[in-house]
């Protein structure tokens, strides 16, 4: 069986419409959450995807997790980190936790979910790992010291495992958004966003969760075969790496 896909964050925002697309494309899906009991239950009753709660930034809770997911739906063979959290100040204001937070949960979980199933998809001669990166940690963000440095991190931890598994049928690539109309964006300041971010978007608008997610689908598809290491914006034109 090659079509249990786990993704993280995946009950609200981008990671919805990530899970529903897969849900569309066959897979079997396990949406992971941190915290929010209500949504994430308000998702399974209207999709059927199954939900998991366990914590990104904790090693030992991911390969419980995804044990447990083997368990009841079989081996994973498509991973998409996608869970993140942002913690915006100016660096100069910026506490060790506001730091270590946005690692820990942005890059330092992506150790922590591939590292626990590498060794089955490289034994299986298939996997697709795709992880959500940013536009931010493609050209950095004022008051994104810490997210921008994780977001980074993805985009190297991606280049550098493709390489290990491109001749295991395992694919490995990043997906940059720009700014998606999610709780996310929602929770920036009105101002920031009209008077700082819309005017540098070429194309005028936020981007949806679904825009993201289809080609977060394709990544995962078997068409998408030959493509690994790479990285894909998604951002309206606001930067052309
Ligand atoms: N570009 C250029 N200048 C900016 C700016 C921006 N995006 N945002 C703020 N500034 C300027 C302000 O105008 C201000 O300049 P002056 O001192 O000359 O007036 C200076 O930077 C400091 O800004 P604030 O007064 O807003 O300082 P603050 O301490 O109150 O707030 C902040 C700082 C929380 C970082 C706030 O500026 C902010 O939210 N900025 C946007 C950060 C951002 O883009 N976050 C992305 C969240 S969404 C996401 O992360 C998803 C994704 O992947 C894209």
């Amino acid at each position: 069986m090659k079509n249990v896909a786990v993704v993280t964050g995946g009950t609200r925002g981008i990671g919805k419409a990530v899970s529903i697309a897969l849900q569309q494309q066959g897979y079997t899906v396990a949406a992971v959450y941190a915290s929010n009991d209500a949504a994430a239950e308000q998702f399974s009753n209207e999709t059927g995807i199954h939900v998991y709660k366990w914590d990104v930034s904790d090693f030992a809770a991911c390969s419980n997790g995804l044990a447990q997911v083997t368990a009841d739906l079989g081996p994973v063979a498509v991973v998409v980190n996608n869970a993140g959290i942002t913690r915006d100040t100016m660096f100069h204001k910026m506490t060790p936790e506001q730091w270590h937070a946005v690692i820990n949960t942005n890059l330092n979980s992506l150790f922590n979910m591939c590292r626990p199933v590498i060794e089955g998809m490289r034994e299986s001669g298939f996997g697709r790992i795709i992880n959500i990166s940013s536009i931010n940690g493609q050209k950095g963000q004022l008051g994104q010291t810490n997210y921008s440095a994780a977001k980074a991190g993805d985009i190297g931890f991606t280049k550098a495992l493709a390489l290990e598994n491109a001749s295991k049928g395992i694919t490995v690539n990043a997906v940059c958004p720009g700014y998606v109309e999610t709780d996310m964006v929602k929770a920036m300041s009105p101002d920031v966003v009209s008077a700082k971010i819309l005017p540098n978007i070429p194309a005028g608008r936020l981007a949806q969760p679904e825009e993201i997610a289809r080609c977060v689908a394709f990544l995962a598809s078997a068409d998408a075969g030959y493509i690994t290491g790479s990285t894909l914006s998604v951002n309206g034109g606001q930067y052309l790496a």
